[in-house]
């Protein structure tokens, strides 16, 4: 895996997100002034227009956060409607930073309504994801410090989940950005939902809690074999080795767990690794941990609620929706999309009057 022709790994151990960021943006490593001047202009852009907070109070205390996400994100084109020029390159790129910028806090402000705690306003002298860690956390008076080796951690943990090729949601971005919608309303339409992209890892931790102790690991994988379900965090459909975002997450879930304490799943996730590793069913179909597979477990030990998930898997996507957005705007030969129809209905016939039915 690859941004920019730069494998994961050396990304993932010599950058920040932001830097990360900028290469999938823009194409080539940022130099230390434009990296400076890039921050400062993500930075800028943190904050929310107090309306949007107020349309925040508008959701349920038990709204999903992914919901309150999604809405929150297509409600600053409300208030952006310069936006809505997607052809003029600087308007394009005021609306980057915008989101990029206020991903975070979004997804901060939804986790707090849940809880019904005042928000927590960004607090600029930090780094992308202490700010965050900060405006999630940070409970009375300016006493929150986010501890670096966990703020690395995340930062890790979004770098690898800043693009991944035509995935369902990137594939939705462009579909729904090709009409020249503007760029808030088209990210709200790729918005990660549903189980099957971005809530693996909430199904890891259930799956984990499911078998209960090492002991009822064989017993569970016969079920598997059986074709009672499937292993959570196992498969995918590009990689047929190994998901190399996998291992980098199993180095960060160490980092983690050393300041967190180590979560009892881990144990058993490594169990079932081992074992279903070097089971034939699973080498015959190439099935290997994927990077769900422990991003659940790590975001569990930090202090994230599972329905908080697909929000944290959105906040660095969101980079990679904008990165395909941009392209394809940019792409002379883009047209609105329209997937071709195969229509294999009736032919032609005539009415029916409803008597007659
Ligand atoms: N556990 C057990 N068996 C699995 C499996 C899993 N996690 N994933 C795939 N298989 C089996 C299939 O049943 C199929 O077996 P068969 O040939 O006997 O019918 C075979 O492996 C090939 O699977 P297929 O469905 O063709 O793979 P895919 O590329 O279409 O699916 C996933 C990829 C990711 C959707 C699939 O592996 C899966 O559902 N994994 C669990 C969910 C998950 O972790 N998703 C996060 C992805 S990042």
């Amino acid at each position: 895996m690859r941004y920019r022709g730069y494998p994961i790994e050396q990304l993932a151990e010599k950058c920040s997100f932001l830097e990360v960021a900028y290469l999938v943006l823009f194409g080539e490593l940022p130099t230390e002034p434009e990296l400076k001047e890039w921050t400062d202009k993500i930075t800028y852009h943190t904050m929310l227009h107090e309306s949007t907070k107020k349309s925040l109070e508008g959701f349920r205390h038990d709204a999903h956060p992914m919901g309150m996400f999604i809405s929150t994100v297509a409600a600053l084109s409300t208030i952006y409607p310069d936006a809505r020029n997607v052809l003029d390159p600087e308007v394009r790129k005021l609306q980057i930073y915008r989101l990029i910028g206020k991903v975070p806090t979004i997804a901060a402000y939804c986790y707090r309504h849940s809880l019904g705690f005042p928000y927590v306003y960004p607090d600029n002298d930090l780094s992308y994801t202490e700010n965050f860690m900060n405006m999630l956390w940070r409970m009375v008076g300016p006493m929150y410090q986010a501890n670096s080796a966990l703020a690395r951690a995340l930062d890790i943990l979004f770098i690898l989940h800043a693009d991944h090729e035509q995935n369902c949601s990137a594939n939705m971005m462009r579909s729904a950005g090709s009409s020249q919608a503007d760029p808030f309303v088209a990210t709200a339409a790729a918005a990660l939902s549903g189980p099957l992209h971005g809530g693996a890892s909430k199904e890891v931790l259930k799956m984990l809690d499911e078998i209960g102790s090492k002991d009822r690991i064989p017993a569970y994988i016969e079920q598997i074999k059986a074709g009672h379900g499937k292993l959570m965090g196992f498969g995918h459909r590009i990689y047929k080795n190994y998901d190399p975002r996998a291992r980098i997450i199993k180095w960060a879930a160490d980092q983690v767990f050393q300041v967190t304490g180590r979560n009892p799943k881990l144990d058993i996730a490594l169990e079932l690794e081992r074992i279903a590793l070097e089971d034939e069913y699973f080498i015959k179909r190439k099935l290997y941990p994927n990077v769900d597979f422990y991003s659940g477990i790590i975001y569990q030990a930090m202090g994230f609620d599972p329905a908080m998930f697909t929000v944290l898997f959105a906040i660095p996507r969101t980079v990679g929706w904008l990165a395909q957005w941009q392209e394809m705007i940019m792409d002379p030969e883009q047209k609105i999309a329209r997937p071709r129809q195969i229509y294999i209905g009736h032919n032609v016939r005539d009415f029916v009057s409803i008597e007659k039915r």
